[in-house]
């Protein structure tokens, strides 16, 4: 679906609760901005495929040396669906993004207690094999990093390391992870091409398809867009849409309006606290945390 962005109200949503005192003769820049956040909100997925919950952290906290930046978060992943982390730069998002998949274990003085649970299974408990962690909880990260190797190489990489040799079973998986990440059309004729000469907006998806490849169960996105122009923003949104049928998706993003447009869930971080956590539509329409509308409409942050 092409995107759309109006500042006119869609007639097809209930008018909810405007965030500011309503002006009869213009309407002032944070009504607007209200406005836009529910044109955008309107786009956001209708109901939640699944109910059950796929991951949970319960009461982390985490520590760099002395430092506390994360306290006390607790929220629930559902399964297949999208939630939105968003907040003011330092205040935690990916910090709490990378214990999703521990990849804060390979930052030296850190210090993690607390639980984060994967099909109720404890990440953080003795014994979990982090490598397969790893393949079952995917991560595309801010700034697009394919290998310096072709495509071809680049995809066929995750599933290597788990053993699959065959070329014929590698060629399925290239093809399928390609499709999957909607760039197949775009380099199928351009496999043994290093992945280093695709564009920025091209190698994200390269990197989405790479993150594919190993059939992860939940994808973590760390601002995946941030370095992408409008258009190749657009397809990475129309692909989380399309992933969200199979996968768990988990995203950090700066751009409120994309966590309205493609997220089913949105939480809220301010310096380390997970402030609240509910449906986007009513995040960004009607927070309930004075601290939630202040920043969604502009007053700090
Ligand atoms: N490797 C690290 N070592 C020490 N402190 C860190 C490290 N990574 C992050 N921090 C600190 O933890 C806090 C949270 O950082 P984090 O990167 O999680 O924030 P963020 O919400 O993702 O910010 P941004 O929106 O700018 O990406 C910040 O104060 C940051 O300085
Ligand atoms: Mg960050």
């Amino acid at each position: 679906m092409p995107f759309q962005f109006s500042t006119t109200p869609n007639a097809a949503t209930a008018p909810p609760k405007v965030m500011t005192q309503p002006n009869p003769t213009q309407p002032s820049p944070s009504e607007s901005f209200a406005v836009s956040m529910r044109n955008a909100a309107s786009q956001a997925p209708a109901e939640p495929i699944s109910s059950a919950i796929k991951m949970s952290a319960q009461d982390v906290d985490l520590f760099y040396g002395a430092k506390q930046a994360l306290k006390k978060v607790s929220a629930d992943f559902t399964e297949r669906s999208i939630t939105a982390l968003i907040g003011p730069s330092g205040c935690g998002k990916s910090t709490f993004l990378r214990c999703l998949n521990r990849m804060n274990d390979l930052i030296e003085g850190c210090k993690i207690s607390g639980a984060v649970t994967l099909d109720g299974e404890n990440l953080y408990a003795r014994g979990v094999d982090v490598v397969q962690l790893r393949q079952r909880v995917g991560m595309v990260f801010q700034k697009p990093n394919p290998f310096p190797m072709t495509i071809w190489d680049n995809i066929a990489y995750g599933p290597r390391l788990r053993g699959i040799k065959n070329k014929g079973t590698l060629g399925e998986i290239v093809e399928e992870s390609l499709q999957g990440a909607a760039l197949w059309d775009e380099v199928k004729d351009d496999l043994k091409k290093s992945a280093l000469g695709l564009s920025g907006g091209q190698q994200q998806r390269l990197c989405i398809a790479r993150a594919l490849a190993t059939k992860p169960e939940v994808l973590l996105m760390d601002e995946p867009c941030s370095a992408l122009d409008p258009i190749s923003t657009l397809k990475v949104e129309e692909l989380m849409r399309e992933l969200r049928a199979a996968y768990t998706i988990v995203i950090v993003t700066h751009n409120m309006q994309q966590a309205a447009r493609v997220s089913d869930k949105t939480g809220f971080f301010l310096l380390g606290e997970l402030v609240e956590m509910g449906a986007s539509s009513k995040m960004f329409t009607d927070p309930s945390d004075k601290r939630t509308e202040d920043y969604i409409t502009g007053r700090f942050g």
